[in-house]
């Protein structure tokens, strides 16, 4: 068996753990960052649960190794909500009743994170098409296209898409307050809440980069038919 050293950044922490190299992304987030919001489905690519960000961009973290995240900036749903305060996204899924069992809703809302800062106003079709590689066995989708069509008009009326944490950490003006991070996680920077010091920056996040050349579109990106 192969170890390496990994360090990452996840919703505004840092993670240093030793993976074996065959070990997925999902289960090093779930498994040794202990965030298991993360959920895996198909573990192949197809339903979307496992959708977390890359350096800004949706990823189906089923399909990537943990060493290939090596020193990126990760977020994932428990980066979304600011304590007891959901996240407009959140909020939205919430009071359009946009989830049933649950399983799924991790991976769509990291998907409708990616979709809507892409695309602010998006038209019913853009919604349909934009959430289309997630699956979801209980809704029937109409609630969740409903709940994203809420979402981006709170959004567009001032409500803030970057969670409030990143806020604070950009701009260094409130207390530290990452989101909480399960018990049993692997060893972490920061033990003692502070922030770290270093900046997500939203022109790496929104793009591939060299530094992150692994990063990819997930396949909920890519168009497929209208349900
Ligand atoms: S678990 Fe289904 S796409 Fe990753
Ligand atoms: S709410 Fe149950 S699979 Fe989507």
């Amino acid at each position: 068996m192969t170890l390496r050293q990994i360090t990452l950044r996840v919703n505004g922490q840092d993670y240093t753990g030793q993976a074996e190299v065959r070990k997925t992304l999902a289960d090093f987030i779930r498994e040794d960052c202990g965030l298991t919001g993360t959920h895996l489905g198909c573990e192949h690519g197809v339903c979307g649960a496992c959708t977390i960000l890359m350096n800004g961009e949706a990823v189906r973290s089923c399909l990537l190794f943990a060493v290939q995240a090596e020193g990126t900036e990760l977020m994932t749903v428990e980066g979304l909500a600011d304590g007891d305060q959901l996240h407009p996204i959140q909020q939205a899924y919430w009071e359009h009743h946009a989830l049933q069992c649950g399983f799924c809703t991790p991976g769509f809302l990291m998907t409708t994170y990616d979709f809507l800062r892409d695309t602010p106003h998006p038209s019913e079709r853009e919604i349909r098409e934009g959430l289309a590689g997630n699956l979801c066995r209980c809704t029937g989708y109409q609630n969740i296209v409903k709940a994203v069509a809420a979402a981006a008009k709170t959004l567009s009326a001032g409500a803030r898409l970057e969670p409030a944490w990143a806020v604070r950490q950009r701009t260094a003006a409130g207390p530290a307050h990452p989101p909480a991070r399960a018990a049993g996680a692997a060893t972490a920077a920061g033990e003692d809440g502070s922030l770290p010091s270093r900046r997500p920056r939203r022109s790496t996040q929104a793009r591939r980069t060299k530094k992150n050349p692994t990063a990819r579109k997930a396949p909920g990106r890519q168009r497929r038919p209208k349900r």
